[in-house]
């Protein structure tokens, strides 16, 4: 039998839904969130990313200061910019597209952003109070994994979670968040990563695998268990002469394959993938609300 799909576009389309509902309740209290937006370079992955932010927050009333700045910017000048955001009270999110150039010292400019600004929730204030259990602002991306698994009624309390990736991005946030002593986590909790022996032997016993290694096929129907749920981060370019573009994304999961022992399996793209930004949207709408001391969160 083959599992079913979870549909992410679906997914985020309610909770951008819900947002916008918010947003037009801060609205009537003269309160518009903001979100600055950095990108540096040229990546054509980050700007595909950047413009797909920018669109997203017009479309829920979200104000964005948009910055293209040139591969060639100084730290100091990147810096400077992040500074007049940190002050700008119209600025309730910053987001500095990663990867940086690599003149450029990546976790400098995290530090400097302001903690109660990180939409991103990568600065090691926010960082460590998701890890002791802190409010925080989640990453979006192992935040969307979380809303996927809750809004499809996946059960996570005493499941056992696989997740096969080490990053700052995914890996390690999303293992840290499932594991805590709180509603929509409980999880017990393996990450496997490159160096880990026997990878299909840690798959193999998941309830729940969540495949963040950046590597198409890294598991196979052979690595996972009758029933599981199989959540796909990875999106990965393959050549394919047959698209115009010249090539398809995949994810980390064979999922033709897999779909036919998963009891529920997220595609790529259309899963976890719409989710990263509407998180983002999600947490700009918290931090205008928090920055005017509105808590409210019906
Ligand atoms: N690059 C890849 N994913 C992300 C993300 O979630 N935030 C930022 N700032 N950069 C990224």
């Amino acid at each position: 039998m083959g599992a079913k799909i979870i549909d992410g576009k679906q997914v985020a389309a309610q909770i951008r839904e819900e947002l916008k509902a918010e947003v037009i309740a801060l609205k009537a209290k003269n309160i518009v969130p903001g979100l600055g937006v950095i990108l540096v370079g040229e990546d054509p992955a980050s700007k595909s990313y950047v413009s797909a932010k920018e669109k997203a927050c017009g479309e829920i009333g979200i104000f964005s200061d948009d910055n293209r700045l040139p591969a060639e910017t100084t730290q100091d000048e990147l810096l400077s910019l992040v500074d007049r955001m940190n002050k700008d009270p119209k600025i309730n999110g910053i987001l500095v597209q990663l990867p940086l150039p690599q003149h450029i010292d990546e976790s400098a400019i995290l530090l400097a952003i302001d903690p109660d600004k990180d939409v991103d929730g990568f600065h090691p204030m926010n960082v460590g109070k998701m890890v002791v259990g802190e409010d925080a602002f989640l990453p979006c991306t192992p935040h969307g994994v979380i809303q996927l698994l809750q809004r499809s009624g996946v059960e996570t309390s005493g499941a056992h979670v696989v997740v096969v990736g080490r990053s700052n991005i995914v890996g390690k946030p999303v293992a840290n968040m499932l594991l805590q002593k709180k509603d929509g986590a409980n999880a017990t909790v393996t990450l496997c990563h490159t160096r880990t022996r026997d990878l299909a032997f840690h798959t193999r016993q998941a309830d729940i695998i969540i495949a963040a290694s950046g590597w198409p096929n890294t598991v196979t129907a052979d690595m996972v268990k009758e029933g599981a749920v199989v959540i796909d981060v990875g999106v990965n370019r393959v050549e394919d002469a047959s698209r115009e573009r010249g090539y398809r994304l995949v994810g980390d999961v064979d999922f033709d394959a897999v779909k036919e022992k998963a009891s529920l399996i997220t595609p790529v793209p259309g899963g976890v993938g719409p989710m990263t930004i509407t998180m983002l949207l999600y947490n700009t709408v918290e931090s205008a609300r928090r920055a005017n001391g509105d808590y409210c969160t019906e």
